[in-house]
């Protein structure tokens, strides 16, 4: 075993026991002595994990390092797909970008790239995507799946249902979701999705799913200028939330999503997207290119395309734009 295997089945094996793991039973588990026990976690605490060490007991994870690392993020996944490579940046100008230029050079369909700061985040249409360090989670999937390139916003359903998930998973607010690919908590934008594709007539070479949550962050660090009402989910529910428990209740849903999406096809994912949607029968003021209208949500299309009613009994189809509530 590597140095960070050993690293990573200790992390995995004090987070599975909740409590503490004595010398011995971990020097069983691992295969190595318990001086070599001891010197893995010495290494740990070096990277910033606070293990207690009990002479009676053993030892106790009591903290993680709040950042993001494949050693932290990739202890004990156990996803099939999503996170078969690890990639955790300090700082870059946008994860999208990072893993749009891995895909290209043939990173493998899972890869993760995660960054602490993002210096140029990019939101849709064109927006910029505030990323402060240290307290948001800012995240890009590489997939390969076998569809045309008409189907790929199927995926948008997915990584929206996998972040209302997680929110689920890791704190008690009620996550809500706003088409295209907003989660709002309250009404007020809480995370954001933005897929980029690369693709040729017939077929998807790689598609990338680029997730931004507010974790962290506090009002004050939102800046002027954002379109909608925005917040984060220490703001909502007062509480912290742990970055990398948060980042690994994702890629679990994720990959149990893309799971499901490749085995039976988008409509279940569709089907879950659409019970937790904020907007199915909602009144709803489109903004879409050069059309403006309003109408009251259908719902959406097996292509992710919003389906409003006009008035006068219409069917007006939305593949893209803003939706406001009315
Ligand atoms: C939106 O406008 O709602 C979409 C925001 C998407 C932000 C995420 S943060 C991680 C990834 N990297 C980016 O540059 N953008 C996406």
């Amino acid at each position: 075993m590597t140095t960070d295997s050993v690293d990573g089945r200790i992390l995995e094996l004090l987070r599975a026991g909740g409590g503490f793991a004595s010398g011995a039973a971990l020097s069983r588990e691992l295969g190595v002595s318990r001086t070599a026990v001891w010197k893995h976690v010495k290494g740990l605490r070096g990277q910033g994990y606070r293990i207690e060490a009990v002479p009676t007991k053993g030892y106790c994870l009591v903290a993680s390092p709040d950042l993001l690392t494949p050693l932290g993020l990739g202890a004990g996944l156990a996803t099939r797909r999503i996170g078969s490579r690890l990639v955790c940046l300090r700082e870059t100008e946008s994860t999208n970008a990072v893993a749009f230029r891995l895909a290209e050079e043939g990173a493998p369909e899972g890869t993760v790239v995660t960054a602490d700061a993002q210096t140029a985040g990019k939101g849709r249409l064109g927006r910029v995507w505030i990323s402060p360090p240290g307290v948001n989670l800012y995240l890009s999937v590489v997939l390969r799946p076998l569809i045309s390139p008409v189907a790929a916003c199927q995926l948008t359903f997915l990584s929206v249902v996998a972040v209302a998930r997680a929110i689920e998973a890791c704190t008690t607010l009620a996550p809500q979701i706003k088409w295209p690919n907003d989660i709002l908590i309250a009404g007020k934008k809480v995370a954001g999705l933005l897929n980029e594709m690369n693709a040729e007539t017939e077929k998807v070479n790689f598609v990338v799913l680029g997730i931004g949550v507010n974790l962290n962050m506090r009002h004050s660090q939102l800046g002027a200028g954002v379109r909608h009402p925005a917040t984060s989910l220490l703001e909502e529910g007062g509480v912290e939330v742990d970055r990398e428990a948060f980042a690994r209740a994702l890629l679990r849903e994720l990959d149990q999503l893309y799971d499901r999406f490749l085995a039976d096809g988008e409509g279940p994912v569709r089907a879950e997207w659409l019970e937790r949607s904020a907007i199915r029968g909602r009144q709803v003021r489109v903004s879409s290119g050069a059309r403006e209208f309003s109408g009251e949500v259908q719902g959406v299309d097996s292509f992710g395309a919003l389906l409003v009613q006009v008035p006068g009994g219409g069917l007006e189809t939305v593949l893209s734009g803003d939706v406001t509530l009315c």
